[in-house]
C-alpha cells in the first residue's frame, strides 16, 4: 500500500480491494484533488479484471468523509460551485456503475458529501461511532453530490425530507433503524466484518453477482413490468455460462460450488 496518497488501494486477497480516502487535516473532506484521485482509483479498479469487491473507508478513526471541503467551497463562484457539484456527481455515478459490489465501511462522520458518497456505494456497514447527516441547509446550500435524490430512494421521502430539511445528524443505531446502514459493528471490528461479507460475495458466481448488481441498479429506474422483463433476460443469460452449470451441479452433487 502506498501511504501519503489521497486515495489508497490495498489488495486484501481473494479479489477484495480496500479503498481508503485520506485527507487527515480535514477529516477526509472532499476537495477537487480528492475527487480527482477517487476518479483515477475507479479507473484503475475498472482495469483490474481480478477485483471482485471493494470496501471503501476513511483514513483515521474519526471520519469516513466529513463532507465536501467547506473552506474550498467558501471561495467558489456560482459557476464553479455547479461544476464542482457536477464533478462529484459524475465520480459517484462511475462508482455506482462499477460492475462489482462496493461496500461502504462508515467509520465515523459521513456528513454532506460523505453521506452522499456512502449512498453511492451498494450498501453501508457502520461502526458504532458512525454519524450520518446532510447538514447542507445549515450552511445555506442544498445537497450537491446526489443526496437530495439518493437519500429519498434509500430511506423513503418522508425521513429523507426530515434529514435534508433540518440537517440533523443520525447516529449508527438510528441509521440502521431507518435503512441507511445495514449493520453496526464495534469500530475495531468494522474492517474484518466488511471482509467477511465481501468474502461471501466473492464465493458466489462472479457473473451472477455482476448481473444482479446491474439488475437492481437499472431496474430501479424502470417500471416494475419492464424491470421484471430485464430480470428474466438476465436469468436466461446465466444459462449460457459455465457458472450456472457448476452452481447447480454442485448442489445436486452435495458439494460446494467452485467458480473460476
Ligand atoms: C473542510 C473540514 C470539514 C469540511 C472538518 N474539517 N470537516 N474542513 N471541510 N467538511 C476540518 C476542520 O476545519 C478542522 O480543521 C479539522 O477538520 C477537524 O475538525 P473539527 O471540527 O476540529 O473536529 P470536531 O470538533 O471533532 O468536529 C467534527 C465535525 C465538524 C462535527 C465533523 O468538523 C463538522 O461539522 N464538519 C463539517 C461537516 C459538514 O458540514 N459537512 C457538510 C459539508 S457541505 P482545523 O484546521 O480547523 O483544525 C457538503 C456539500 C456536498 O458536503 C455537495 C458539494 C457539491
Amino acid at each position: 500500500m502506498t501511504t501519503e496518497q489521497p486515495v489508497q488501494l490495498e489488495s486484501l486477497g481473494e479479489g477484495i480491494v480496500l479503498l481508503t480516502l485520506s485527507r487527515p487535516k480535514a477529516l477526509n473532506a472532499l476537495d477537487m484533488g480528492l475527487l480527482t484521485a477517487l476518479d483515477q482509483a475507479i479507473t484503475e479498479i475498472s482495469a483490474q479484471e481480478d477485483t471482485r469487491a471493494i470496501l471503501m473507508t476513511g483514513a483515521g478513526d474519526k471520519a469516513f468523509v466529513a463532507g465536501a471541503d467547506i473552506r474550498a467551497m467558501s471561495q467558489m463562484s456560482a459557476v464553479e460551485a455547479e461544476a464542482f457539484a457536477r464533478k462529484g456527481q459524475q465520480v459517484f455515478r462511475r462508482l455506482e456503475d462499477l460492475p462489482i459490489p462496493v461496500i461502504a465501511l462508515v467509520n465515523g462522520f459521513a456528513l454532506g458529501g460523505g453521506c452522499e458518497l456512502a449512498l453511492s456505494c451498494d450498501f453501508i456497514l457502520a461502526a458504532e461511532n458512525a454519524v450520518f447527516g446532510q447538514p447542507e441547509v445549515c450552511l445555506g446550500v442544498t445537497a450537491g453530490f446526489g443526496g437530495s435524490q439518493r437519500l429519498p430512494r434509500q430511506i423513503g421521502p418522508g425521513m429523507a425530507m426530515e434529514l435534508l430539511l433540518t440537517g440533523r445528524n443520525v447516529k449508527a443505531e438510528e441509521a440502521k433503524q431507518i435503512g441507511l446502514a445495514n449493520h453496526i459493528y464495534p469500530q475495531d471490528q468494522l474492517r474484518d466484518e466488511g471482509i467477511k461479507l465481501a468474502q461471501k460475495i466473492v464465493a458466489c458466481g462472479p457473473n451472477a453477482v455482476r448481473l444482479t448488481k446491474q439488475l437492481v441498479m437499472r431496474g430501479m429506474s424502470l417500471d416494475l413490468e419492464n424491470a421484471c422483463v430485464l430480470e428474466s433476460q438476465g436469468f436466461g443469460l446465466c444459462f449460457s455460462t459455465d457458472e450456472q452449470t457448476e452452481g447447480m451441479q454442485a448442489f445436486l452433487e452435495k458439494r460446494p460450488a467452485k467458480f473460476n
